[in-house]
């Protein structure tokens, strides 16, 4: 082939793909089937009960069963795709994906970046130590000590205010089991997680040699699904949908958690 029309080949291929780049980006939902409104969701799928893979590969969980049931409700379609916990952030604020699903609490410093429905579910922080620790028995007693956490998650915000900010003593996972399985292992002295995940974890893992610890010094957290700041579109058809879930009680029955907020 000459040159000169290789020249031109490239050339075309870099106009189309800027202009599919440029259908990516606009943080507007796309129309799915029948020109219904398909929104994108992400998640990181390795937190039980509220998000996990079955053994098809398939995402399921609480925030997948709501969602499904705010999109029949409001008639829109939906995907949701599991990308992992730092890029549900990236993704929708480079508009990839229109919301997160993830057990996402609601916070001030997340409030200055993005959008939250109402919340959906209350939960805590716990600590994770091993069966035998005898040494740590609160908060207090995780000063000095080697704490394993989620990357970027309240769990992580929490170690922080334990041990200070840039403590050489927190240890980061990409997710909450990858955390409490370094306390098995014996690598740190605790973790710290989301107490219904952490919950579920043991019991779906019976044998493994880890107990609880409770503190009431870990403040409420509320989770909810997440927007793009500003994304009207998504927050309101979510947030309908939310609303009615809660009046009929089909969000009780899918978290089993009787909420009145
Ligand atoms: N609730 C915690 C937070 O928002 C942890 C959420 C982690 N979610 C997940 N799907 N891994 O920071």
């Amino acid at each position: 082939m000459k040159k000169k029309s290789l020249f031109t080949i490239f050339m075309i291929l870099t106009a189309v793909s800027m202009i599919l780049a440029a259908c990516g980006t606009g943080g507007d939902s796309t129309t799915g089937e029948g020109g219904k409104v398909k929104l994108i969701g992400g998640t990181e799928a390795s937190f039980a009960p509220f998000e996990y893979l079955d053994d098809k590969g398939n995402i399921v969980g609480f925030d997948v069963e709501i969602v499904q049931a705010i999109s029949e409700e409001m008639g829109f379609d939906y995907e949701i795709q599991n990308v992992g916990w730092d890029p549900i952030f990236s993704k929708i604020q480079t508009g990839e994906i229109d919301f997160g699903a993830a057990g996402i609490t609601i916070t001030e410093k997340r409030k200055e970046t993005y959008d939250f429905t109402e919340p959906y579910y209350e939960a805590t922080q716990l600590i994770i130590v091993r069966d035998d620790n005898t040494d740590i028995k609160s908060v207090e007693d995780l000063k000095d000590k080697k704490v394993a956490v989620q990357n970027a998650s309240t769990s992580h915000v929490a170690a922080q205010k334990i041990l200070g900010e840039t403590s050489q003593n927190i240890l980061a996972y990409e997710n909450q089991p990858s955390a409490y399985q370094q306390v098995i292992n014996g690598n740190v002295d605790a973790a710290i997680g989301d107490n219904t995940v952490v919950m579920e974890y043991l019991k779906s893992n019976p044998d493994a040699p880890i107990k609880t610890i409770e503190d009431p010094s870990f403040e409420k957290e509320y989770y909810g699904l997440m927007v793009k700041k500003g994304n009207k579109e998504a927050l309101e058809l979510l947030n309908e949908g939310l609303k009615k879930l809660k009046e009929s009680g089909k969000l009780a029955e899918i978290t089993g958690q009787e909420i009145d907020f």
